[in-house]
């Protein structure tokens, strides 16, 4: 199974499409439960994710590979493997699958050697298994991976952002033999939006969602299945991240992962980050 769980919204009301908050724990237990039966086999989460890493453990994680990240390092590298620690005692683990840096400066800046000396030295340990970066732009991994031998990276990639394809990064990573999770699939759900429900501030795009828009009704496409369709038909990426705010969503997204339809085209991309990166969104 190539989906994978995000978790952020177990952990903070999170999403501009999120109308119910936080997740509450009875809804954690049936996510996690509808995810198992499906063979959902990985979970994404991160130390900012506000009490996710907390609520996943009390849910119970067993049978799950878990990826989490560490905090920007203003503490040093010395906080590194406290702050791992804390993690597998929050999620009640022994190890994680995957240990990302939340920042990828952290490796880039002046303090990379050391930091990827003790990532690689948790790894050796057995406390995580495979070492890497999230990041938000493809051009951050020019700077990494001819220098450091990560295993795993996780980056943005949907309908509207192509550019782990169009950089050329994901084969390069293939070729690398470093492991892809995409996330973002539907941008935070705007993606799924009915026309009449997208927020206001985003008209200014109404190019973009006039091609979107026009392309699902001549494709006889849903908007879920097309906006999955994106990653899951790269064979390059490993796990396609998804986040959910009801288990409902989740059910949802398992059915229109089986449908058989047509992947919307590189040309519904665009490269205009005030659109394709959420970081941008509060900031116009
Ligand atoms: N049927 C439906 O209507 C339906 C079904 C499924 C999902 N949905 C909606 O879709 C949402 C999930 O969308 P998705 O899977 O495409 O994931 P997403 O929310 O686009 O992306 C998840 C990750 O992207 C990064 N990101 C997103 N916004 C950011 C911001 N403002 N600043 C910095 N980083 C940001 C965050 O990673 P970092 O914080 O780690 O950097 C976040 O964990 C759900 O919450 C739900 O509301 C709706």
């Amino acid at each position: 199974m190539k989906l994978a769980l995000g978790t952020v919204q177990f952990g903070l009301p999170y999403g501009i499409a999120n109308t119910s908050g936080q997740v509450l724990p009875q809804e954690i237990a049936a996510i996690l439960a509808t995810a198992r039966s499906n063979s959902i086999d990985t979970l994404d989460t991160a130390i900012a994710y506000g009490d996710s890493e907390a609520r996943l453990g009390a849910a119970g994680v067993e049978g799950f590979k878990l990826v989490s990240k560490l905090p920007k390092l203003d503490n040093g590298v010395q906080s590194i493997e406290p702050m791992v620690r804390a993690s597998l005692d929050r999620l009640g683990v022994d190890a994680l699958e995957g240990l990302l840096l939340h920042r990828s400066e952290d490796l880039s800046g002046p303090e990379g050697v050391a930091v990827f000396a003790i990532m690689a030295g948790l790894r050796d340990r057995g406390l995580v298994r495979r070492i890497g970066v999230s990041i938000y732009d493809p051009a951050e991994l020019q700077a990494i991976v001819p220098r450091f031998a990560i295993d795993l990276v996780q980056a943005p990639f949907n309908a509207f952002d192509q550019r782990l394809v169009r950089s050329g990064w994901l084969e390069r990573l293939q070729h690398a033999g470093v492991a892809v999770h995409t996330r973002s699939a539907f941008l935070q759900g705007l993606l799924l939006m009915r026309p009449d429900i997208r927020p206001a501030a985003f008209g200014r795009w109404s190019e973009q969602w006039t091609a979107w828009d026009n392309w699902l009704a001549k494709a006889g496409a849903t908007a879920i299945a097309a906006a999955l369709q994106v990653p899951l038909s790269q064979p390059g990426i490993d796990r396609v991240l998804v986040g959910v705010d009801s288990e409902l969503q989740l059910r949802d997204i398992l059915h229109a992962a089986v449908e058989i339809g047509p992947t919307p085209p590189a040309s519904l991309a665009t490269d205009d980050l005030d659109l394709i990166n959420p970081a941008r969104w509060n900031s116009k």
